[in-house]
């Protein structure tokens, strides 16, 4: 039987100063003006139209992703928020996220953003080495990050999250551990540490920048680094995600666990458990903004809607819960994909045969060897 999962909020802003070369979110270079506040309409429109989906629930996290949402004015977030907040009943102490690029930074807008209720930042800082920045084709440096991280500090901000990349052109594991004691310096209360990938149709795809650590250097680095992390009271919760006590991503805890979410904004992807008909629904909108903000609110928005069929669910679940350092319950599996823990009896009991998964009472836990080697063990819950 299916239960309802917490839910949350996401909110595609789309647009950045500039298209990174690695990078393939939907984001778009801003040529000229951005519609700020058209794309706030936009944004309320498309909300409108997904509330059935979610009558009555109450939203426990909110996540501004982008692209670049710290190029929306601070008014914008604002109105956003007050729009939804009269839409949607949203949890005491509601975890808000709002990411923002370093290069973005300006006086006195994070004041401004904590007013309208944004009350955790996530950094794209990806290096403090200003030759690594460059490589990356970054619109900042590491002092502006530096700065950007300090001025949000003094405008209250105590929930901060830095975004490192690692295994970077050209860099060495001592660059690497430098990134993180300077992201240690700033005392954030998460950090975030990707492999850089190689992401199809992008610059860096087409071209591959010279002096990408191979394998086994990039599995140093994420060693090294992991160490350190747990060194300084980072612990380790997810594949790339790492937190002091206490201060976990509750967002994107939520995607993990198999939660359910609202997806707004161009490009934006929802994950909504629907009890009365016990249907797991997945719905996403158009990407181009042009499109999307010609036709939010109405079902010409939609790029698509999809039922995912029970026997998918396993496998969906897996691909979400298995990043996660703690796994999962065997009862949560239950509540969130509808079917018996029979359901999985054959590829868990052939998991921990090798070694990849470590069944204690009702919790399945990945074990080192099955966090290196994710993606076998998820293939394991394909349907036939
Ligand atoms: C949507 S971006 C949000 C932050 C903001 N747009 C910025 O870049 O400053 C989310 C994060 O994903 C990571 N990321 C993006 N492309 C990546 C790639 N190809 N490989 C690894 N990490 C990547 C970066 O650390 C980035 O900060
Ligand atoms: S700023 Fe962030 S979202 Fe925009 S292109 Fe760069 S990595 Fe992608």
């Amino acid at each position: 039987m299916l239960t309802t999962p917490p839910l949350s909020l996401y909110v595609h802003l789309p647009w950045c100063v500039r298209k990174c070369p690695y990078c393939d979110f939907n984001s778009h270079e801003a040529r000229g003006p951005l519609p700020f506040a058209p794309y706030v309409d936009a944004l309320l429109a498309d909300l409108d139209f997904d509330l059935p989906l979610a009558w009555g629930r109450t939203v426990r996290s909110v996540f501004f992703g982008g692209g670049t949402p710290s190029l929306f004015p601070p008014e914008a977030i604002d109105r956003f928020l007050q729009g939804a907040s009269a839409r949607l009943r949203f949890a005491p102490g509601c975890e808000i996220t709002l990411e923002t690029n370093p290069g973005t930074a300006e006086h006195g807008r994070f004041e401004l953003y904590r007013a309208a209720g944004v009350n955790r930042l996530s950094f794209g800082i990806q290096s403090f080495d200003d030759g690594c920045l460059q490589r990356l084709g970054r619109i900042h440096d590491s002092a502006d990050a530096d700065a950007a991280v300090k001025l949000a500090q003094d405008a209250g901000f105590d929930n901060l999250n830095l975004d490192l990349m690692y295994a970077l052109p050209q860099q060495t594991l001592a660059m690497a551990e430098r990134d993180i004691e300077r992201a240690f310096a700033l005392q954030p209360a998460h950090i975030s540490h990707y492999q850089l990938t190689l992401e199809p149709n992008t610059v860096f795809a087409a071209r591959p920048p010279a002096g990408i650590p191979d394998d086994d250097g990039s599995w140093d680095m994420q060693e090294h680094c992991q160490a350190l992390l747990a060194d300084r009271g980072y612990a380790q919760y997810e594949v790339s995600a790492y937190a002091r006590p206490g201060q976990q991503c509750q967002h994107n805890l939520n995607y993990w666990k198999y939660g359910d979410y609202l997806g707004i904004g161009a490009g934006a992807h929802g994950k909504l458990t629907l009890g009365g008909e016990q249907a797991v629904l997945r719905r996403w909108k158009h990407k181009h903004p042009a499109r999307y903000l010609a036709s939010a609110g109405s079902e010409a928005a939609l790029g698509g809607d999809e039922r995912i069929a029970p026997g998918r669910r396993p496998f969906e679940f897996m691909l979400n819960a298995l990043r996660l350092v703690d796994g999962f319950s065997l009862l949560d599996f239950e509540a969130r994909t509808g079917l018996g823990r029979s359901a999985i009896a054959v590829p868990l009991a052939t998991a921990a045969a090798r070694g990849w998964l470590m069944l204690e009472d009702q919790q399945v836990r990945p074990s080192e060897l099955g966090r290196r080697f994710t993606n076998d063990v998820v293939a394991l819950f394909l349907p036939d």
